[in-house]
C-alpha cells in the first residue's frame, strides 16, 4: 500500500499539519476554538467578617474570565459538584441556532444535576465587547458569575483609541447568609426578600463597610494612559450608579455593541448590562488618591440595600516608594440621589449606535408584529388557612407581564418544543396586549393587583420584524425593570414617562441610530419601545433581570420557528443535554 494513495493517511497528515500551524502560528488562523472547564464547587469566602461556603466556579469569586475573539467557537464543559441543580447562561451571546447552549433552566435545558456535566457549545458571531456569564436557576447567580471578554477579530482594531490595558470591573451583591435561603423564605411568606449586606467591586465590598478595608479593589494605574474598563452589573436586584472621583469616563460600547462615544462622570448600569468605558489617567502623578464608588438607583416602595461599595484608583509611582498612599488626600465621587429618575432618563438617552458603514445599525424599518406588554408588580392569594406577609396578610407579592405571572415548567420548553411535546408543558396564547387596559401609570383601579399564572409563550415566524412596547405599571408602586431578552439584541427606538401613546409616540422614534442592547431599564412610571428581527430559531426567555421580580413571575418566552434556509434551523440537541 503506497502512502500517496491512502486517503485517510493524507487527510490525517493535513489535519496534523493544520493543528501544528494553529499551535505555532495562532495569528494565521482566522478563528479558534476556546475550551474551558467550569467546576461548580463550594468555596469558603469571608466578607464583612462573615465566612460562608459559597457556590463558585473553579473556587474563584468572581468566577473566571471567559475570553474569545469575534468568530471563535467556545466550548465550556460544566461539571456540577454541588448538591443544587445548576445551569449557566452566557448573557448576551446571540446563540444563533444554538439555543441548546443558552442556559436558562427549564427554558432551554433541564438543569445539570449533581455529579453530571454538560458542554455548552457556541460561536460568537457579530459581537465584540463585554458580556457576562452567570448561573441561571433560582438565585445561584448571586455568586456564580464572571466576565465574558470578546476581543475584535485578529487584525481588527477598536473604533476608538487602543487602550493601554483592559480591566473588567464586575459589580455584585454580597449576602452574609445563603441567598437561596433568602429567596425561598420570601416566596414562602410572600414578603419582599431580605436585602443584601453589601455591594462589591470584583467581589470586594471595600472600605466603607465594617470589617472590610482589606477587601478593597485597587485599580493601579500609570499616568497619561488610556484604560478600557469593562463594567458589568452582576448584582441580583439593584441598578447601580458608578463613578470615579475627578475622572471622566468615555462610553464606547454597551452589551457588546459599539456606541457613539460620549463623556460622562457617572454611569448607570442595570443588572445584566455591560458598558465599556475609556478612562484617561491624569498626565502626571497626582498628589491624591481617588475612590470609585457604586450604589443603587431605586424608585420602589420596599426596602433595599442602601450602602455604597468603593475601590481605589491609585497612581503607582514605583520610583517613589516613600510616597505613601495614606498620606495623600482622598477624593470621593458624588453620585446622584437614590431616586434620580431624570438623571437616569438623560443618561440612557445618550446611548446611540455607532451606525457606521463598518458597524451599521440594522434597525427594522417596517414592523410585522406589534405587542404591548405591561410589566410590574401584583399579588397572588395567600394559601387558605395561612397568613402571608405580602402587601396584605392575605396576599403574596407577585410580578407579571400582561398580568401573566410565568410559571416555570418542570421540563425544558425548548425540548418540549423540539420534540413536539408541548402538551401540558406550555401554551402559545400569551396575550399580545393587556387584556384589561387601564391607566397604567395612574392610580391603579381597585382589585387590579391580582395576577394570573401560566406557562404562556408567543410564537413568531422566522424573520418576523417585531416591535414591543414595555409599559411599566404603578401597581404596588412604579419601579424600573431591567428587561433582558435572550437570543437577540434589540434596538431601543423610544422611551418616555406615563402611558405609551400609540398615535403620538411612534413619530418620535429613532430609527436611525438607536442603541442596540440585550438589556434595558423600563423607566419607572414609563415605557420603552424596542424592535428586533426574529432571525434566531428557538425558545427565548425574556424577563426582568432584577432576580426578585423574575422569581415573582416577571418573565415570558418567545418561540421562533425555523426558517427554510440552511442556517435558519435550530440545531439538533447535543448528546449530553441534561434530562429533568
Ligand atoms: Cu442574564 Cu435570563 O439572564
Amino acid at each position: 500500500m503506497g502512502f500517496t494513495t491512502n486517503p485517510s493517511f493524507a487527510s490525517m497528515t493535513a489535519l496534523l499539519f493544520g493543528f501544528c500551524v494553529a499551535l505555532l502560528f495562532p495569528e494565521l488562523v482566522a478563528s479558534r476554538t476556546r475550551q474551558y472547564t467550569f467546576h461548580i464547587e463550594y468555596h469558603n469566602v469571608t466578607r464583612l467578617c462573615h465566612t460562608r461556603s459559597i457556590l463558585s466556579v473553579n473556587r474563584q469569586f468572581p468566577g473566571p474570565r471567559l475570553i474569545a475573539r469575534e468568530g471563535d467557537r467556545v466550548l465550556v464543559n460544566v461539571v456540577n459538584h454541588i448538591s443544587n441543580n445548576v445551569s449557566l447562561h452566557w448573557h448576551g451571546v446571540r446563540q444563533l441556532t444554538s439555543g441548546w447552549s443558552d442556559g436558562p433552566a427549564y427554558i432551554t435545558q433541564c438543569p445539570i444535576q449533581t455529579n453530571q456535566s454538560y458542554t455548552y457549545n457556541f460561536t460568537i458571531t457579530g459581537q465584540r465587547g463585554t458580556l457576562l456569564w452567570h448561573a441561571h436557576i433560582s438565585w445561584l447567580r448571586a455568586t456564580i458569575y464572571g466576565p465574558i471578554v470578546i476581543l475584535p477579530r485578529r487584525n481588527e482594531s477598536y473604533p476608538f483609541e487602543k487602550p493601554y490595558k483592559e480591566i473588567p470591573i464586575i459589580l455584585g451583591e454580597w449576602f452574609n447568609v445563603d441567598p437561596e435561603a433568602v429567596i425561598s423564605q420570601a416566596l414562602q411568606t410572600g414578603a419582599g426578600p431580605n436585602v443584601s449586606d453589601a455591594y462589591t467591586i470584583n467581589g470586594l465590598p471595600g472600605p466603607l463597610y465594617n470589617c472590610s478595608s482589606e477587601d478593597t479593589f485597587r485599580l493601579k494605574v500609570k499616568p497619561g494612559k488610556t484604560y478600557l474598563l469593562r463594567l458589568i452589573n452582576a448584582a441580583l436586584n439593584d441598578e447601580l450608579f458608578f463613578s470615579i472621583a475627578n475622572h471622566t469616563l468615555t462610553v464606547v460600547e454597551a452589551d457588546a455593541v459599539y456606541v457613539k462615544p460620549f463623556d460622562t462622570d457617572i454611569i448607570l448600569i442595570t443588572p445584566g448590562q455591560t458598558t465599556n468605558v475609556l478612562l484617561k489617567t491624569k498626565p502626571n502623578f497626582p498628589n491624591a488618591t481617588y475612590l470609585m464608588t457604586a450604589r443603587p438607583y431605586f424608585t420602589g416602595r420596599g426596602t433595599f440595600d442602601n450602602s455604597t461599595t468603593a475601590g481605589f484608583l491609585q497612581y503607582n509611582q514605583p520610583s517613589h516608594p516613600q510616597y505613601p498612599l495614606k498620606n495623600l488626600p482622598l477624593f470621593k465621587p458624588t453620585l446622584p440621589a437614590i431616586n434620580a429618575t431624570n438623571f437616569v432618563a438623560n443618561f440612557t438617552n445618550k446611548f446611540k449606535s455607532l451606525a457606521s458603514s463598518k458597524y451599521p445599525a440594522n434597525v427594522p424599518q417596517k414592523v410585522d408584529k406589534k405587542f404591548l406588554f405591561t410589566v410590574g408588580l401584583g399579588t397572588t392569594p395567600c394559601p387558605s388557612n395561612t397568613t402571608c406577609q405580602g402587601p396584605t396578610n392575605t396576599t403574596k407579592f407577585a410580578a407579571s407581564v400582561n398580568n401573566v405571572s410565568f410559571s416555570l415548567p418542570s421540563t425544558a420548553l425548548l425540548q418540549a418544543y423540539y420534540f413536539k411535546q408541548s402538551n401540558g408543558v406550555y401554551t402559545t396564547d400569551f396575550p399580545t396586549n393587556p387584556t384589561r387596559p387601564f391607566n397604567y401609570t395612574g392610580t391603579p383601579p381597585n382589585n387590579s393587583t391580582l395576577v394570573s399564572n401560566g406557562t404562556k409563550t408567543l410564537v413568531l415566524n422566522f424573520n418576523t420584524s417585531v416591535e414591543v412596547v414595555l409599559q411599566g405599571t404603578s401597581i404596588l408602586g412604579a419601579e424600573s425593570h431591567s428587561l433582558h431578552l435572550h437570543g437577540f439584541n434589540f434596538f431601543v427606538v423610544g422611551q418616555g414617562f406615563g402611558n405609551y401613546d400609540p398615535i403620538k409616540d411612534p413619530a418620535k422614534f429613532n430609527l436611525v441610530d438607536p442603541v442596540e442592547r440585550n438589556t434595558f431599564g423600563v423607566p419607572a412610571g414609563g415605557w420603552v419601545a424596542f424592535r428586533f428581527l426574529a432571525d434566531n430559531p428557538g425558545v427565548w426567555f425574556m424577563h426582568c433581570h432584577l432576580d426578585v421580580h423574575t422569581s415573582w413571575g416577571l418573565k415570558m418566552a418567545w418561540i421562533v420557528l425555523d426558517g427554510t434556509g440552511p442556517n435558519q434551523k435550530l440545531q439538533q440537541p447535543p448528546f449530553d443535554l441534561p434530562q429533568c
